[in-house]
């Protein structure tokens, strides 16, 4: 490997892994744990990427609580780091750099990677680099879909050649359970947030209204499977918060507030039926207003490529939703969302943005004693 420009390892430049770089990633930022080891190799032809190890590991211990729990995702990344870390580096060797999610996200959960990284940093002797998690979603999209249904899993030895799919100016919508934010990507670590919720994330409402209907958490997935039974005529209507307003902010407590009314207005008498015209009345209301909101941003800025990440992503009906909208008003505007196994929190994203923040800035020095975990972090 090519040697560094500062031997404090506390303080060290980039600069100087030029051909070849491997780097462990490290994404606690809610309740998943996950670590991967990726190697970036420069070619003739731009960068090829090979999955050395890709382990993203969902703390189950938050489903009895119907939510996440700070001081449960804390306990359980301090338990699991050091044995994903152990499956992840099986016989291979010290990575260049470290690249650790340094927020948004839960500050305590944020802290147990941080210091983790730190610790290994100064095992290794080698940089670590904090990474924002929101670039993270927005870059997973570069993977491409040959690792469909396996990226959650160890991908040992898979390859790709970065391609860069996405065209400027884009616009990415990161919606997750902890986040909604309309983003302008004006290039590859240039990042502008234009709007965002003013209150409940899309995949927190969708978590609350789970729970109002006794739903398993997470309740995202669950109502994506009770809309699809819904099949009668649509009676409920549900109301579409800041439709029409002229910025790009969201708010949706005002439609989680509607759906518990129609709750406890149906009472004891609340059937099968009616939770599934509820989800699917639910999901249409969500897109309706996520769909407009982007629209205005496509006609705005025009947005040659959007980019749909963050857990909700993997909401096939929000993704359809999208693709039929821009087929019929943007017709020139791709849809790019991230393939199976990386919507939600992985740390192979991490790896894609410490590795362009990396390259965009080769001579930064991140001292470790100034990396702290931001819960509120803006990209
Ligand atoms: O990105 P993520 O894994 O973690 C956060 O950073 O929040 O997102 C998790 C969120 C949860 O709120 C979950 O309910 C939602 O993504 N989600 C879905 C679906 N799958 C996951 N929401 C709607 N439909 C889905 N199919
Ligand atoms: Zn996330």
């Amino acid at each position: 490997m090519f040697p560094f420009l500062y031997h404090n390892w506390k303080s060290k430049s980039i600069r100087g892994i030029v051909h070849s770089m491997r780097i462990l990633a490290i994404e606690t930022s809610c309740d998943e744990t996950a670590i991967c080891l990726l190697e970036a190799t420069e070619t003739p032809a731009g960068v090829e990427f090979c999955v050395i190890n890709n382990i993203t590991h969902t703390q189950l211990e938050h489903v009895e609580f119907g939510g996440v729990f700070p001081a449960i995702a804390k306990r359980e990344h301090l338990i699991n780091l050091p044995i994903i870390l152990d499956q992840i580096m099986k016989d291979q060797e010290k990575p260049d750099v470290i690249c650790v999610t340094n927020g948004p996200g839960l500050e305590p959960a944020l802290w147990c990677g941080i210091v983790f990284a730190k610790e290994l940093g100064a095992k290794w002797n080698i940089p670590v680099v904090p990474v924002n998690h929101m670039e993270g979603h927005v870059l997973s999209v570069l993977v491409p879909p040959l690792l469909a249904g396996e990226a959650r899993d160890t991908l040992g030895g898979v390859r790709f050649e970065f391609q860069n799919n996405i065209q400027f100016p884009a616009l990415a919508l990161l919606i997750s359970g902890g986040h909604t934010e309309l983003v302008l990507v004006n290039n590859i670590g240039d990042y502008k947030i234009i709007g965002k919720t003013r209150d409940d994330a899309v995949g927190e409402a969708f978590d609350k209204v789970g729970r109002m209907m006794n739903l398993p958490y997470p309740g995202g997935p669950e109502i994506s499977k009770l809309a699809d039974q819904f099949s009668s005529e649509k009676k409920l209507e549900l109301p579409r918060p800041m439709l029409h307003t002229k910025d790009y902010d969201f708010s949706f407590s005002g439609l989680k507030t509607a759906v518990l009314y129609h709750i406890q207005s149906l009472g004891e008498t609340i059937n099968d039926q009616d939770k599934q015209e509820i989800a699917h009345e639910f999901q249409h209301a969500v897109a309706d207003v996520l769909i407009k909101k982007t629209n205005k941003a496509i006609e705005e800025f025009g947005v040659q490529t959007l980019i749909i990440g963050g857990g909700v992503a993997a909401s096939k009906f929000i993704i359809n939703s999208f693709q039929e909208n821009l087929n019929k008003n943007f017709p020139e505007t791709k849809l790019l969302a991230p393939t199976k196994g990386l919507t939600g929190d992985n740390a192979l994203m991490i790896a894609l943005a410490g590795y362009f923040k990396i390259q965009k800035n080769p001579d930064a020095i991140y001292n470790v004693d100034d990396i702290k975990a931001v819960g509120n972090l803006s990209l």
